[in-house]
């Protein structure tokens, strides 16, 4: 377990208490329009987006891991190299669906963050989405066991990952419904699911 602000020690609790506060900020970011003042496409923007959402929550907000992490036999890019591959990434092109992707890919890969990556990376990939092609992923539409699988395979091929969020798209860019909803989902992939965001917010 982490250590935390909230000074939680039980991990369930914490789990608990970082959901309910993070979404709100999730939803704050959209309603306020802060979101849009964040840079599109970028590290600096990622880190952002995650300061704002888990600046309650965890000291490291915002900042660049010192230690080497992996999730199942997936070993992401060495904290060593990392801020090279940040700049490497920060360069990719994003003109079209496929390289928006492929962009995606890279920084999950290199998965900056102690903790918090894949949540504030998929409101990351949306910024870019929007901008570059006028759409968004409605994550309401993307199986949770789909998208881990897809994203596990996506260091060795894209092809998956690419169907999967490309059959998710949706013109509806500004909608408050798909955002929350899009915000559920991207929690329950990585196990939040005790609120509904639509709960812990006023209209
Ligand atoms: N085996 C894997 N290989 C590559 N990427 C993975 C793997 N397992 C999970 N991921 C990615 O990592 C994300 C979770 O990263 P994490 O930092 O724990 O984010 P969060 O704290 O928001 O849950 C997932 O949403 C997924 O995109
Ligand atoms: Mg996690």
């Amino acid at each position: 377990m982490l250590e935390n602000k909230l000074g939680i020690t039980n991990a369930i609790e914490l789990a608990k208490e970082e959901e309910k506060i993070t979404k709100i900020k999730a939803m704050e970011l959209f309603q306020t329009k802060k979101i849009d003042t964040f840079e599109v496409g970028t590290f600096k923007g990622l880190a952002q987006i995650h300061k704002y959402l888990f600046e309650d929550i965890y000291a490291f907000v915002g900042k660049i891991r010192t230690e080497n992490i992996s999730k199942g036999n997936f070993r992401f890019a060495s904290a060593m190299y990392l801020e090279e591959a940040l700049e490497k990434i920060d360069n990719m092109p994003q003109s079209n669906f496929d390289e928006i992707i492929e962009k995606y890919i890279e920084m999950n890969i290199a998965h900056p963050f102690r903790e918090g990556n894949g949540r504030s990376t998929r409101i990351w990939l949306d910024r870019i989405l929007k901008k570059e092609i006028h759409q968004v992923v409605d994550w309401s539409k993307v199986d949770k066991e789909d998208y881990l699988l897809a994203m596990e395979r996506s260091p060795i091929k894209n092809t998956e990952i690419k169907l999967l969020l490309k059959s998710a798209l949706t013109d509806k860019v500004e909608d408050r419904e798909v955002y929350m909803k899009g915000i559920d989902a991207s929690y329950h992939y990585e196990g939040y699911s005790v609120y509904k965001t639509e709960d812990l917010v006023s209209e």
